[in-house]
């Protein structure tokens, strides 16, 4: 599927209700597996990547049924999960794969979980190496990356008997791997501790405090301690609220096309998430958030962009900031191109193994824009320039959602229409995307 942009022609307006946090919805799914009450789960998005969770704890004994505008999972509680009939597909999604093994890794049965061309290629060394200092087995072919890293398909298991509890540092800092390593701990023998380099997302932390797991976090150090634990966790349910990930594309949208008022209602606003609000912040763009307050265990806001396209100013992102807006580094890169001199992005080098390697597809993209930009080892460098108009381009999104859609927030402001190949893949995160920014004014259209 391709996406055809138009330059946008007037300000952006209106107000988009932004599908359900990708991550949440993840670890709701999951979670809720692991429940011995039901847990009704409200506000969860359309993806496909959500999907694949959804499907994935279907097949180990879970039931998901409607009621209103809620889903009510029925799980099996921590000892009740039931061998799959089939090998489980994840799809296009990382999340899934990766939580699923630590999910799965205590159990007495054995999994096979597998994805698409791009999952098959990303790097699960990093989950398999704490899994298996806990007693896992999990293996997996390694030609792939050429890196001898181990990919996908991964077959899990069985169990010999609880796992052991370990204290492990991550070397990097990976939401997935820490949420992998926290759901292996359920079943470990004693306390498990993760400690992490940088503040990746805390999710699971907090949702597994809510069902009432026996966690603690200090710092950056989070442990669950199994001993005199009765083994149950309870709720009554999660409220999903909107992806910030997602919004990140048509805050920018606002900011270079400049805005009557767009407003963005009960977003997710977890400081863990909220990083590239902080980098916009400092380029000189204005985002404010309405209503602040607290829906169930997470933080949330409107966001709110008013006013005519602001003068942006260059910036650098790295150290924690680049791990508080790893996902939204492309479109970042987008208004860096716009922005007044060189913004420097370091301390990324995680870009290179997500849905495609970001640091080199988010260069080709701004360079099919005609827009300068240098990829380096941990990041990139794109050289601004606010009165170069952006050249209409044919981009290639290499299968990836956050490019393609960073791709199309950039063709509102280019000198001509844009086409935006291999765009499918949008629906993994935000399907109601081109539909939002045609909401908001803009015109773009997909074709086969
Ligand atoms: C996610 C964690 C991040 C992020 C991904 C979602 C999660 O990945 O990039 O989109 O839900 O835990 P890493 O764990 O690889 O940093």
């Amino acid at each position: 599927m391709k996406l055809i942009v138009e330059p946008a022609t007037r300000p952006l307006s209106g107000t988009i209700v932004i599908p359900g946090d990708k991550s949440i919805g993840h670890r709701a799914l999951l979670f809720a597996l692991l429940s011995a009450t039901p847990i009704r789960v409200r506000g969860l998005g359309d993806g496909a990547d959500n999907g694949r969770s959804a499907r994935a704890i279907t097949a180990l004994g879970g039931a998901i049924t409607r009621d209103g505008d809620a889903l009510v999972i029925r799980g099996t509680g921590l000892d009740g999960m039931r061998a799959p009939a089939a090998a489980i597909d994840c799809g296009n999604s990382g999340t899934s794969i990766r939580l699923l093994c630590g999910l799965l890794a205590g159990q007495r049965f054995q999994t096979t979980l597998f994805g698409d061309e791009s999952l098959s290629k990303r790097p699960m060394r990093r989950v398999i190496e704490p899994l298996a200092a806990m007693g896992a087995s999990i293996t997996g072919p390694g030609a792939h990356l050429g890196l001898g890293d181990v990919t996908p398909p991964l077959t899990i298991g069985p169990a010999p008997g609880p796992l052991r509890a370990i204290d492990y540092a991550l070397p990097m800092a990976s939401a997935q791997v820490k949420t992998a390593i926290l759901l292996a701990a359920l079943y470990a023998d004693g306390e498990t501790a993760v400690t992490e380099p940088g503040p990746s997302r805390d999710h699971s932390e907090r949702m597994l405090a809510y069902l009432g797991a026996p966690i603690t976090v200090h710092g950056r150090r989070a442990a669950i301690a199994t001993r005199g634990w009765d083994r149950r966790l309870a709720g009554d349910g999660f409220e999903v609220p909107g992806d910030p990930s997602s919004s990140a594309f048509l805050v920018a949208a606002a900011l270079l096309v400049g805005a009557g008022e767009v407003r963005l209602p009960n977003l997710c606003v977890n400081p863990t998430r909220t990083g590239f609000l902080d980098a916009i912040a400092a380029m000189g763009g204005e985002v404010t958030r309405d209503d602040p307050r607290d829906a169930g265990p997470e933080p949330v806001a409107d966001l709110v962009v008013r006013g005519r396209a602001p003068a942006l100013r260059a910036t650098e992102i790295g150290g924690e900031l680049a791990v508080r807006s790893i996902d939204e580094l492309p479109v970042l890169g987008v208004l860096a191109a716009r922005a007044h001199g060189t913004t420097t992005i370091r301390n990324a080098e995680e870009l290179k193994v997500k849905e495609s390697d970001r640091i080199a597809s988010t260069c080709a993209m701004l360079r099919a824009f005609g827009v300068v930009c240098e990829p380096r080892p941990d990041g990139f460098v794109v050289e601004g320039n606010p009165d170069r108009p952006f050249t209409a381009a044919r981009v290639h999104a290499d299968g990836d959602h956050r490019i393609a859609m960073a791709a199309a927030v950039a063709a509102l402001i280019a000198d001509g229409p844009t086409e935006i190949d291999d765009a499918d893949n949008v629906a993994t995160s935000y399907p109601g995307f081109a539909a939002a920014l045609s909401r908001l004014g803009a015109t773009i259209t997909s074709a086969a």
